[in-house]
C-alpha cells in the first residue's frame, strides 16, 4: 500500500513523511495512516499526481489569447478537462485533458501554432508532493504588533493609546469612496436584470467599525423586482402576450426566472452569473448556499477587497443602523470596539476567516461590547427596549415579525450619565466578562441583562425548535431576530479560551504596566495586552488536575430540561449537579469496576451550608447562594478559593450529593465533600483495542456512547490484565461552579496512594471519558424514565 511508503523507521520509533510527523510505535502508525489527515493529504497527492500525468505546461501565448482559445486548440488532441493560465502575465497556461493517450499525441505533435504564435508544449515537471506547513499565526500577529508597538508606547496613556487603534485601523475616506462606487456599480448592473432592485450595504464597512480589507456585505433587496414582475405578468396576461408595457422585461435574464416561486439557490445562481459576465473586476465568484444565510461571494480584483451578497438579510441592514446609532449616541464605543476586536484577533478569540467556524464574529463581539456598556454602572448605552419607547410613531418598523424600533437620530437619546473614561471601560469589559456564567446565561440586549438559560429550557420545548436561539456555550441573543444567537457556533473550547483571556487581561489591567507609561521605554499598557496568544498552553500545575463537565444545555435530555426550568434561573443548578455526581458514580463505580468510599468522619459538604443553615433560608436555597457566590475575584484577579463543594446527604458512602445535610456547629471545620476511589487494575490501558475486540467492527460507536459496551471493556481488561503493582486510590472531589462564571461541574482528583505510579494515566483517561459517558448516562436515565 502508497501509504506504508510515507512510514519510515527512525531511532526513536517511526516518521511518516507525508504529514511529516513523528510516530513513537506500531500502534499509533496504524493510528495514523487511518486518522483524517493522513488520508486527506493521501487523497490530495493522488490527485495531484494524476493531475500532472494529464497535463502539459504550454508557453509562447501572450495576454490576448484566451482560456478558450487555448481549449479549443487542444481539443484536437482528445477532450480538455481544464485550462489555467496566468491571468496577470498571460505568458503560460497549464491545460489538463481528460485522458492519457491525448498527452502523448499533444507531445507527439513536432509544431503547436495558435493564431499565428508558435506554442512550446511540454509535459509537466513532476514534483515531489510537500506539505507546505500553514504558516505561523501567532509570528505573523507578533509582526504585526512590532510594527504597531513603537507608536503605541510613546503615546501618554491607554485612553490615547486607544484613540490611536481607531486612526489606524479604521476605514479611510478614499476606501470608503471606492466601496461607495463600487456599490453605485452594482446597483446600475442589477437593475438591468432585476427591475426596481436595490442594492444596500450593511456590516463593517458601514456601522463606522470598519477596519483596512474588511469585507463588503451587501444586501440585494427584490422586494420592488417581485412586484415589477408580478405587475408586468398581469399586463401581459391582459394583453395576451409575454412582454411588459414598458419593455423593461424583454431582454432581461429575468424573463427565465419568476421570483415569486425561484427558490433562493436559483437567485443567488443568476446573481452569481450576473457578477461572472458584467461586473468588471469580480473574480472568483461562488455560491455558498450551505450557510444560514445563503451568499454569494467574491473579490473585487482592482480593490483587493472580499464581497458578499445575501438577499434575504433586510434585518442585518436594520441591525447595521442600530449599531450606527450605538456609535452616535456614545463616542466612547468605536476606541472600545476597535480595541476589543483587535485584542479579540490577537488572542485568536474571534473572526472565522472562511466565514464558518467555533469563533466568535465580529458582530457577537460588537454586542458583547455593546451589552457590557448597557451593564455598567450606571449604564453607558440603553436597552434596546428603551430606545424603543424613545423612538416616535413614524419610526417604528417591524422585520420579519421582530421589532426593530429604534430612534434614527442619536440625539432623540438623553447622553449617558456614566463618566468612565475609556481605559476603566476596557478595564471594566474584561472583569465582567472574567466571571460571566456563559452557560447559564443568554445575554438579551433588549432588556439589557443576562436572563436566566432555564427561561429557554422549557418542558417540551427543543432549544433548536424553529423559534427558540439554538443555545451553546454561550448565548447572545440578537437584538431584533430573537430566535437567533448570534454566537450559537461557538464551541465549549472556543468560549473557555475568550473567558481565560479575559481573565488574564483582567489580571494584566490591575497592573502598574498597563496604567503607567514605562520610563525606560518599555512595552507598557495596550502593548501587552495585544500579545498575540502563545502557541502552546501553559502546562498544568499539578495540584490543579481537575476534570470540567460542562452545563450543556442543548445536550440535556428533555425530561430533565423541563426540571431545570422549573427550577428557575438560580436554582437550577443544584438539581443538574446532582444528577452529574450520580453519573459520576455510577461510571467509577459501574462501568469502571472501582470501589467507592467515604472516609470515616467526613461531614460531607456541611460547610458550605453552615452559615445558610442558621437562617432561614431553605437548605436547597442556601445551596444555590453557596453557588452563586462562588467565583469572585480575589485581589489578585484569580478566581478566588470561594468555590465549595455542594453537598451531599448523610447516606451511604456511594450516594451522590443531596439536598439534606445535618445541622452543624458554627465552628466545625468538616472536610468536604468527596470520594475516595480506588481501582486494581489498569482500565484505561489498551481500553479502544479491547472494544474494538468486542463489537468487530460492526459497531462504530464512539467510545464512551453505551454504558454496556463500556462495563464488558472494564471487566474484559479487569480478568485479562495483571493487577495493578498496588492499588491506586484517589481522592474526587465534586464541586459545582457557576452564577458568576460558566457553569460547570468539577471534579478534583489527587492521588492518595499510588504504588504503581500510573496516577497521571488515569487522570488523562477519565478527562476524556468521565464527561462523554456522564452525557450517555443522563441521556439513558431520561430515556429510561420516559419509558
Ligand atoms: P460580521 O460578523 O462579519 O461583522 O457580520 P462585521 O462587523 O461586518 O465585521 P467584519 O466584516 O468581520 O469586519 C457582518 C454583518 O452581518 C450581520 C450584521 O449586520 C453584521 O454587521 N450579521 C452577522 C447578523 O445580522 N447576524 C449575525 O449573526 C452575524
Amino acid at each position: 500500500m502508497e501509504a506504508d511508503s510515507d512510514i519510515k523507521t527512525t531511532p526513536r520509533g517511526f516518521h511518516c513523511g507525508l504529514c511529516n510527523v513523528n510516530l513513537p510505535n506500531q500502534s499509533s502508525v496504524d493510528q495514523h495512516v487511518k486518522g483524517r489527515k493522513h488520508r486527506t493529504l493521501h487523497a490530495v497527492r493522488s490527485t495531484r499526481k494524476t493531475q500532472e500525468r494529464h497535463s502539459v505546461f504550454v508557453s509562447g501565448i501572450t495576454p490576448l489569447v484566451s482560456q478558450s482559445d487555448v481549449a479549443q486548440y487542444f481539443t484536437q488532441f482528445g477532450p480538455v478537462s481544464d485550462v489555467v493560465m496566468d491571468k496577470d502575465k498571460g505568458v503560460y497556461a497549464i491545460v489538463q485533458f481528460a485522458e492519457t493517450d491525448s498527452l502523448q499525441a499533444t507531445l507527439s505533435r513536432v509544431e503547436h501554432q495558435l493564431g499565428g504564435l508558435k506554442l512550446r508544449v511540454k509535459p509537466r515537471e513532476q514534483k515531489d508532493f510537500k506539505l507546505i506547513p500553514k504558516k505561523n499565526a501567532s509570528q505573523n500577529l507578533q509582526q504585526a504588533l512590532e510594527r504597531l508597538k513603537p507608536q503605541l508606547c510613546q503615546l501618554v496613556s491607554v485612553n490615547a493609546q486607544m484613540q490611536y487603534v481607531v486612526e489606524r485601523f479604521q476605514l479611510g475616506d478614499n476606501e470608503k469612496k471606492a466601496r461607495g462606487l463600487l456599490v453605485q456599480l452594482l446597483q446600475e448592473v442589477f437593475v438591468e436584470f432585476f427591475p426596481d432592485s436595490q442594492i444596500q450595504p450593511f456590516g463593517s464597512s458601514v456601522n463606522t467599525l470598519g477596519v483596512h480589507s474588511c469585507d463588503l456585505d451587501l444586501f440585494l433587496d427584490l422586494d420592488n423586482t417581485k412586484v415589477f414582475q408580478a405587475r408586468a405578468k398581469s399586463t401581459a396576461e391582459q394583453a395576451g402576450e409575454g412582454t411588459s408595457d414598458d419593455g423593461r422585461s424583454e431582454d432581461s435574464i429575468l424573463s427565465d426566472i419568476d421570483l415569486s416561486t425561484a427558490s433562493p439557490a436559483e437567485v443567488l445562481d443568476l446573481v452569481a452569473a450576473i457578477l461572472r459576465r458584467c461586473v468588471p473586476s469580480a473574480h472568483k465568484v461562488t455560491v455558498v448556499s450551505g450557510a444560514r444565510l445563503p451568499v454569494v461571494k467574491f473579490h473585487h480584483q482592482q480593490l483587493n477587497l472580499q464581497g458578499d451578497i445575501t438577499i434575504n438579510n433586510r434585518l442585518a441592514v436594520r441591525n447595521t443602523r442600530f449599531l450606527q446609532l450605538c456609535s452616535g449616541m456614545e463616542e466612547r464605543l468605536r476606541p472600545l470596539a476597535y480595541t476589543i476586536r483587535y485584542w479579540a484577533k490577537q488572542k485568536q478569540l474571534a473572526g472565522n476567516p472562511s466565514g464558518a467556524g467555533p469563533l466568535l464574529n465580529n458582530y457577537a463581539l460588537t454586542l458583547l461590547i455593546v451589552f457590557f456598556l448597557q451593564s455598567c454602572e450606571p449604564p453607558v448605552l440603553p436597552t434596546v427596549d428603551r430606545l424603543k419607547d424613545l423612538a416616535c410613531e413614524e419610526e417604528e418598523c417591524v422585520i420579519d415579525g421582530w421589532d426593530c424600533t429604534f430612534p434614527s437620530q442619536p440625539i432623540a437619546v438623553p447622553p449617558s450619565a456614566n463618566t468612565q473614561d475609556l481605559s476603566s471601560l476596557l478595564f471594566g469589559f474584561f472583569t465582567f466578562y472574567a466571571t460571566f456564567d456563559f452557560a447559564g446565561s443568554v445575554v438579551s440586549l433588549r432588556q439589557g441583562r443576562a436572563l436566566p438559560i432555564t427561561d429557554f429550557l422549557g418542558q417540551g420545548e427543543k432549544p433548536t425548535k424553529p423559534h427558540g436561539p439554538k443555545l451553546g456555550p454561550v448565548n447572545v441573543l440578537d437584538p431584533f431576530d430573537l430566535s437567533h444567537n448570534v454566537a450559537g457556533n461557538l464551541s465549549e473550547r472556543s468560549q473557555r479560551s475568550f473567558q481565560k483571556e479575559c481573565q488574564e487581561a483582567h489580571k494584566y489591567c490591575r497592573s502598574l504596566q498597563y496604567q503607567r507609561k514605562s520610563a525606560k521605554g518599555k512595552s507598557w499598557g495596550l502593548v501587552r495586552l495585544f500579545t498575540p496568544r502563545g502557541e502552546a498552553p501553559p502546562p498544568s500545575r499539578p495540584e490543579q488536575l481537575t476534570i470540567s463537565i460542562p452545563f450543556k444545555p442543548a445536550s440535556l435530555p428533555e425530561a430533565l430540561r423541563g426540571r431545570l426550568h422549573e427550577a428557575g434561573g438560580g436554582g437550577f443548578r443544584l438539581p443538574w449537579f446532582r444528577e452529574v455526581c450520580a453519573a459520576v458514580e455510577a461510571v467509577l463505580g459501574g462501568v469502571l469496576g472501582c470501589r467507592l468510599a467515604r472516609p470515616a468522619g467526613a461531614a460531607f459538604g456541611a460547610e458550605s451550608l453552615a452559615d445558610a443553615e442558621a437562617g432561614t433560608a431553605s437548605p436547597d436555597a442556601s445551596l444555590n447562594d453557596s453557588c452563586d457566590s462562588v467565583g469572585s475575584l480575589n485581589e489578585g484577579g484569580a478566581v478566588a478559593g470561594a468555590k465549595r463543594p455542594l453537598d451531599d446527604d448523610d447516606g451511604g458512602a456511594a450516594e451522590s450529593p443531596r439536598g439534606k445535610r445535618p445541622r452543624l456547629a458554627r465552628r466545625a471545620k468538616p472536610e468536604p465533600a468527596h470520594w475516595v476511589c480506588v481501582q486494581r487494575h489498569a482500565v484505561w490501558a489498551g481500553r479502544r483495542r479491547v472494544r474494538r475486540e468486542l463489537v468487530k467492527d460492526t459497531d462504530s460507536r464512539p467510545e464512551g456512547s453505551c454504558t454496556e459496551l463500556e462495563t464488558e471493556v472494564t471487566a474484559r481488561i479487569a480478568e485479562k490484565e495483571p493487577e495493578l503493582r498496588g492499588p491506586l486510590e484517589v481522592k474526587v472531589q465534586p464541586q459545582v461552579i457557576g452564577g458568576t462564571e460558566s457553569t460547570k461541574a468539577v471534579l478534583r482528583l489527587e492521588p492518595v496512594s499510588d504504588a504503581a505510579g500510573v496516577f497521571h494515566d488515569f487522570f488523562h483517561f477519565l478527562e476524556a471519558f468521565l464527561p462523554k459517558m456522564v452525557e450517555t448516562l443522563l441521556e439513558n436515565k431520561a430515556s429510561a424514565s420516559a419509558v
